[in-house]
């Protein structure tokens, strides 16, 4: 496993790394699959583990919580993050100061830990003054709660929005931000992200490197049932089109040229990108992981890269 640094920050995390989106306390329930997965993790080098409180409605917080127990906690750098709605309270949502401060020691509890080393605005809050929400962010380090803090899926404004608050009033800056990035979604990072976390040293951490499981190939011939696609309607909805369904068949070329799987070269792409601190990659099979964490070893060269923009074109997105 090779490590990163979160930006111009002194953190470190995996180059891969694992989340419970979908799968822990939701597609996986029983707690021995949830072990065997992040235990195969932590053994090959794994040391981010991307949780929100919003993952199966505290379940990932508490299914992964339980395994972390079996490890050092300095070893961990464990993530979790506050944004969408928990009930239905007018207040058990968004980025308000008392929503953060409440759902901050309510992911402790789950997890089972004093500190997260990350915690994400899990999206941007219009209904919350930035100045309240990067307040509360800080007086959280100050706290000693959580080590860092982060955006998820904000825009390049709205991170220096929160940049500037920070520069002006000298509170603790975000580190990292998390988008969604992979060969189906890369135009809005490319153009917009990438720039922005490159000038200010913000890392970025990127979720779904493999579009749910589509740059697999495990949907070339149609929707597996035992797949994340055949459980979650609204997902491959938005996913499956033919275009892009194309596209990743014909992946598969320039994955057997290089001896590689296209999960495996498509998490690689990701990482091409030196802003990129982690692909933080999900799995619900022993088997998906091992392949996935192989990928840390490949490099790919200008030519590779320039037939996969041909493919993916960086310039639109495959309808
Ligand atoms: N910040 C945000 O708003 C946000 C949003 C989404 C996700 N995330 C984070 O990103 C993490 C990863 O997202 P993701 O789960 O969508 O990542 P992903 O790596 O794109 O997809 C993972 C899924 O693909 C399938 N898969 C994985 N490896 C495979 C392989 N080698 N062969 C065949 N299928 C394979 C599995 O699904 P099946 O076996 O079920 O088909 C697996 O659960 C999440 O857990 C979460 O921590 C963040």
């Amino acid at each position: 496993m090779n490590y990163r640094r979160v930006g111009a920050s002194g953190l470190r995390v995996s180059e891969i790394s694992l989340g419970g989106w979908i799968t822990f306390g939701e597609s996986i329930t029983d707690q021995q699959l949830a072990r065997e997965l992040i235990v195969l993790a932590y053994d090959n080098g794994v040391n981010f583990f991307d949780i929100a409180d919003s993952y199966a409605k505290g379940g990932a917080e508490r299914l992964m919580g339980a395994v972390f127990k079996e490890f050092p906690r300095h070893t961990l750098v464990i993530s979790s993050k506050v944004y969408w709605p928990i009930s239905d309270d007018v207040n058990d949502r968004g980025l308000s100061r008392k929503h953060i401060m409440e759902s901050i020691d309510r992911s402790l509890r789950n997890i089972g830990t004093d500190y997260l080393d990350l915690y994400f605005c899990h999206r941007y809050d219009t209904e919350t003054p930035v100045e309240e929400t990067v307040r509360a962010m800080d007086d959280l380090v100050h706290q000693g709660k959580i080590l860092y803090w982060g955006t998820s899926e904000w825009t390049d404004e709205q991170i220096q929005e929160a940049l500037d608050i920070c520069e002006d009033y000298g509170l603790y800056r975000p580190i990292v931000e998390q988008p969604q990035y992979n060969l189906i979604h890369r135009r809005r990072v490319e153009e917009t992200i990438l720039p922005l976390a490159e000038e200010e040293g913000i890392g970025l951490v990127v979720w779904s490197p493999l579009a749910s499981g589509l740059l697999t190939g495990k949907y070339d011939n149609g929707v597996p049932e035992d797949s994340r696609l055949a459980q979650k309607s609204w997902l491959a909805e938005g996913l499956l089109k033919e275009e892009r369904l194309d596209a990743v068949r014909q992946l598969k070329t320039i994955a057997d040229e290089l001896g590689v799987t296209r999960a495996q070269l498509a998490i690689a792409w990701t990482l091409r990108q030196p802003a990129v601190s982690s692909a933080i990659t999900g799995a619900t099979r022993r088997a998906q992981l091992e392949e996935t964490l192989k990928a840390t070893e490949i490099r790919l060269d200008a030519d590779v890269l320039e037939r996969i923009d041909e493919l993916f074109p960086a310039q639109r997105e495959l309808a």
